[in-house]
């Protein structure tokens, strides 16, 4: 195996691990909704387009993909939180089976945000999905499918960036505390 970034810490999720979860959560997915006419993917921009891309490619029903993409202030301050509405839908999801698609869940204001924006466009169904949520006190947003809990630290790849680096590793990693502080 080539050497990793001297900004990695360590892989957490190997590609492997995570090509297989994405697969069952795909068959879940599709299991759960093998009923419906079709389904409403909506990732959210950036960080969930590989995950989606990969997601969706294995369900066995019907859907439609499209994505949105906010913008957060003071994540990790302990006064904000605000969530701002940078891209939205190119179509109403009325009447239809919505599946929220994220990274990775963190402090939950965005996907509560995201979750709240869309509520009121009266889809029949909404739920969850987010590949990561970390261990620790959040928001109480339910994922409904949910790839991996980790622990509380910064990681990339995936997916994942920080400052737009790192996010097409094929794998996820910890960044090391000091490449970012
Ligand atoms: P939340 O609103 O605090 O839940 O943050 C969710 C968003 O923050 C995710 O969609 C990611 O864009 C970003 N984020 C949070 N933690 C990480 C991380 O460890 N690596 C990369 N992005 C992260």
């Amino acid at each position: 195996m080539s050497e990793l970034h001297p900004d990695l810490a360590r892989v957490i999720l190997s590609e492997e691990e995570i090509q297989e979860r994405v697969k069952e959560l795909a068959a879940q997915i599709s299991a759960d909704y093998a009923d419906a006419e079709r389904i409403y993917l909506i990732g959210i921009l950036k960080g969930a387009f590989i995950f989606l891309a990969d997601l969706c490619r294995h369900l066995t029903i019907p859907h439609i993909v499209d994505f949105m993409s906010v913008s957060s202030y003071g994540r990790s301050g302990a006064v904000s939180g605000a969530v701002r509405l940078m891209l939205d839908l190119r179509e109403p999801i009325r009447d239809e089976h919505v599946i929220i698609v994220e990274d990775i869940v963190d402090t939950g204001h965005t996907l509560d945000y995201i979750n709240h924006t869309l509520q009121g466009r009266e889809p029949t169904s909404m739920r969850t999905c987010a590949l990561l949520e970390k261990k620790r006190e959040s928001l109480e947003v339910p994922v409904d499918y949910l790839g991996f809990t980790i622990p509380d630290f910064w990681v990339v790849g995936y997916g994942l960036d920080y400052a737009d680096t790192h996010r097409t590793l094929p794998f996820v990693a910890e960044l090391k505390p000091e490449a970012y502080q």
